[in-house]
Parts: C-alpha cells; structure tokens; sequence
C-alpha cells in the first residue's frame, strides 16, 4: 500500500498527572459538615483507589476538644455515610484511620499558629513527609483573611528549598460577598501565597460531566465549525435543585441564588460553552480564555434589568406528593425575607463568535426537579419543506448536555415518520454515562483534591476570574437590594420557578427546553 501522504495530525498536548508527593492536609473546619460529607469520604475514596501518596497524613484543627480517637470514629460514620465504597471494611478503614489527627485549635488566635506549627513539625517526621502542606479552608468565609494571615506570620505559608518542599492552600468558595469583599480577600492572600500556591474551589468544576464539556468540544471536530452566532440561536444553562434551604438559612439568607449559584457555577458553565480552543489543556490557558469570555460579557444596565434579570422565592408547595414548607417559614428564615431563592438571567456576549446569540441562565431550589444541563438551540433551516403533524410540530435541533443527574447528552434531530405520507418528528438521538461507562465516577471532591496535591491548577478559579464574574453581578445585587420584591414569593415549591422567567424567553419567541 502507498504510504500516505497526508499530514499526520500532531500529537495532542496534553498535561499528564505526574507528582504524587507526600504531604500533610490540614483541614481548617474538621469538625463541620463539609469535612464530614465531602472532604473525608473523597480523600477515603482516594486512598482505596490507590490515588493518594503513599506517605500523607491528614490533620483536622478545629475549635471542639476531641481525641484522635474521637475524631476518627466520627469520621469512620461520615465515610460510611457518604463514601462510594459504602461503609469501610475493617482492614482498609484501619490503616487510613491511622492517618488520621486532630488537634483543637481556635483559629481565630493567633498563639494558635505557633501550636500548630510544633504538630506540623512532629507528623512530618513521624510520617516521613518531607514538610508538604496542603491547607484547606472549610470554614466561615470571614475567617479566611485571618487565617491566611496567621499562616503567613507564623512562616507556615512559606515554601523551601526553592519550592521543592511546597505549601498549598485550598479556599472554599464563597470568595467574597461582592466585588469589594473579594478584592479586599485576594489582595490579603496574595500577600501571603504566591498565585500558584492558591487553589480557590469551583466544586462544578470538579464534576465529571462539567470536565467533559471541555473535552466534547475540543476534542470533536465536527461542532467547531458551528458553535458560533452563524448556526447557533441561542443558549440555555439550567441548574435546578429539588432541596430547599435546609439547615442552611445562616448563610444562604445572607446569600440568595445570584451569590450562591450563579456568580460561580453558572458563571463557569457559561464560560466553558462560549470559551475560544485554549492552546493548550492547562491552567494557564484555560484560564486565559475563559476570563476572555466574562471580559466579553456586556454589563448590565440598571435600566434594562426588568427585561434580563428575574428573581423569585419558593412558597409552600407540593413536591413528590408532600406538602413542604415556603422559604420565609424554614428554620432560620426571617417571615419577610426577601432573600430570592430562584435567579434567571439572560446574558449577551459581545465578541465575534457570540454577538447576537443570547445566553439564558435560570437556577433555583425548590423547583419540580433535580436538573442541571446547558441547551444548544441551533438555528432553524432555511426553509421547512416537511410538514409536520399538528400534534408534534418540528422542534430545532438541540444539543443537550446532561450535567446531572443521568449525566450524559443528547441531540434533537428531525426525522421521516414511517408512513406513505412525508412527515417529519423530531427524535432524540442519546449517550448516557450511566449505560455506556460501568466505572465508579469519582466525586468532585476527589478530583480537585487529588489535581491540589499534583499541584494543577487548571480545575480552580483564579483570582482575576471572580473578581471579574463578581463584577458582572454587581449591578444586579445592587439593584435587588434597593428595591424589595413586591411579590415575594412568587413561585411554589415544586415548579419551574416564576412566571416572569417564563416570559424572559417567551418574550423572543422561546421557551425553556429542561422540563
Ligand atoms: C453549592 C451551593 O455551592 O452548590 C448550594 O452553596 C447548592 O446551595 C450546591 O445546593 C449544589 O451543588 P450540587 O453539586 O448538588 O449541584
């Protein structure tokens, strides 16, 4: 056979997960829900796959007095409550439990630093792991300033050796309550870490169906060429939740769904969708692109909010046949709160591939069902010459990627209906996570855990990136905030959010496609 001449495509860059060094995690905040729900189940999950170096020990600092052993045993219920392996075997939880450290600590004081630093010093040699810290956040947001200042006064942010025995630090989000706030925290941290050393916590983007959106669209070469204003109508990005405010009110009071949901998570998903091809599969350039893209976004104007920004609060309603309770009577919740429970937005992004294509972003608690995807409505063709039946008019075509749950993708296409007569339907063309791939998915508490410890960054937001989504919400937080809702709440529990969010799209001839 003649040999081909056709240029071979170059290899793909790709950043390979090299370095597992040892290391020590320092959970801030051991004795709180996060630790227990997410962070120890997701490191137990690690080690039973084998991920985890093999010489770590992980060091929980909070305020209540506890034993060693007190706190492994609580975190023994944790890990059977939460890990994907179900309750530990004997043998495997004992030689992680081993691992496992408490010490009580009063964060907020600053002759607490220097204790910890004597532990520090102590588990290091008894672990063999060569000075590495990972600290983690999971705390109350106004006590990372602090802490990250005592890290750095008591010398215990500073990395040697020229970086080769290295100190990471892991923020939760929230990061900052507005624009101002997380200037004022960045600024403080940066004083502190270095801009490599900070892993500023996205947990969607740890999701595996989120990581997948990077790879479905650039590793496909067939959607390229009309992901842009040309063939595209428009964008939805919906991330519904069943679960109301729980036990939560404390915070999410204070919050509500732009700052909880939207100023992060939406905004992320919103990036991945518009993002131009990175030059590379890196924290870098990643990052680069996807702070082009809210570089892009056009602000908001106070004038014309009425007409892009929708907000709503849950009243007592039905979900699954039970009757549940409105947001202004959970525990917590003040009876005129007008905290809003649901936000709907519609987004332009001024840039050459996007210009024109509006981009509707909805979430809320409380509403009919768990769902979170992002719709691509492609534009209609030029001319119908199908008809189609009167009880099934031609839908567009939809690209539906499936975040969660039933993780997965679909396209609408239009097809013949069998018969004599030509009639077109549309039907769903489909790949599922669940049918295709047996394999355990691991959470996304474990792959930004594991990504820490090799020291990538791509799966993190930087400081630029939330500093600039915070700005694009400012406008609307302060708008919500000077003018109280007249109609609170507006939406029963159990639906698909407000009217008004309805007629966001109706108004240009669209609807919601995630029912
Ligand atoms: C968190 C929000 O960041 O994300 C919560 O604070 C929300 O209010 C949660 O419920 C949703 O995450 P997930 O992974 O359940 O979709």
């Amino acid at each position: 056979m003649p040999e081909s001449t056709e240029t071979q495509p170059a290899p793909a860059r790709v950043a390979y997960k090299v370095r597992r060094d040892p290391c020590g995690i320092v959970i801030f905040g051991a004795t709180g829900d996060l630790t227990a729900r997410k962070l120890l189940p997701a490191l137990y999950d690690l080690a039973c796959e084998d991920q985890l170096p093999d010489n770590f020990y992980v060091l929980g600092v909070a305020r209540r007095p506890l034993s060693n052993d007190s706190f492994r045993e609580k975190m023994r219920t944790a890990v059977a409550a939460h890990s994907r392996f179900g309750a530990p075997e004997s043998e495997r939880w004992k030689s992680f439990a081993r691992r496992l450290h408490y010490q009580p600590l009063d964060a907020s004081q600053p002759d607490a630093y220097a204790r910890l630093r004597e532990s520090l010093h102590g588990l290091d040699r008894e672990n063999h792991t060569a000075g590495n810290h990972l600290f983690y956040l999971s705390v109350a947001p106004s006590l990372y300033a602090s802490i990250v200042e005592q890290l750095g006064a008591s010398g215990l942010a500073r990395q040697r050796d020229r970086g080769r025995r290295w100190t990471r630090i892991i923020i939760e989000k929230p990061f900052g309550h507005d624009l101002a706030s997380a200037r004022d925290l960045d600024d403080r941290v940066q004083q502190v870490f270095n801009e490599e050393q900070v892993y500023r916590i996205d947990h969607y983007l740890g999701k595996e169906t989120v990581q997948n959106l990077a790879v479905f669209r650039f590793a496909n070469g067939i959607f390229e060429p009309i992901w842009n204003r040309n063939y595209v109508d428009h964008v939805q990005i919906t991330v519904a939740e069943e679960i109301g405010v729980g036990e939560r009110a404390g915070y999410y009071d204070q919050s509500g769904a732009l700052r909880d949901m939207v100023q992060n998570h939406l905004l992320q998903l919103l990036c991945l969708v518009a993002m131009e091809p990175p030059a590379a599969f890196e924290a870098g350039p990643m990052r680069r692109e996807k702070l082009k893209v809210l570089q892009s976004v056009r602000p908001f104007l106070r004038r014309e909010l009425e007409r892009c920004a929708v907000r709503g609060q849950y009243a007592p309603g039905t979900m699954q046949g039970q009757s549940v309770a409105g947001y202004r009577e959970e525990n917590g919740v003040g009876a005129n709160s007008s905290t809003e429970t649901f936000a709907a937005l519609r987004f332009e992004i001024d840039n050459w591939r996007w210009a024109g294509v509006p981009f509707y972003l909805r979430t809320g608690k409380r509403m009919t069902a768990r769902r979170s995807e992002i719709t691509i409505q492609f534009r209609a063709a030029p001319l119908q010459l199908f008809a189609c039946t009167a009880m099934q008019p031609c839908q567009p075509n939809l690209l539906t990627l499936r975040i969660q749950p039933d993780e997965g993708m679909g396209l609408q296409v239009i097809t013949k209906t069998p018969g004599l007569e030509v009639i077109g339907r549309s039907v769903q063309m489909d790949f599922s996570y669940g049918a295709d791939f047996k394999s355990h998915t691991p959470s996304a508490y474990e792959t930004l855990l594991l990504d820490s410890l090799e020291g990538d960054a791509m799966l993190f937001a930087d400081g630029d990136w939330i500093k600039s989504a915070w700005q694009l919400v400012t406008p609307i937080l302060e708008a919500w905030a000077e003018e109280q809702p007249r109609n609170f709440p507006n939406y029963p529990a159990g639906s698909w959010g407000p009217a008004e969010a309805e007629s966001l799209l109706s108004r240009e001839g669209r609807q919601w496609h995630t029912r």
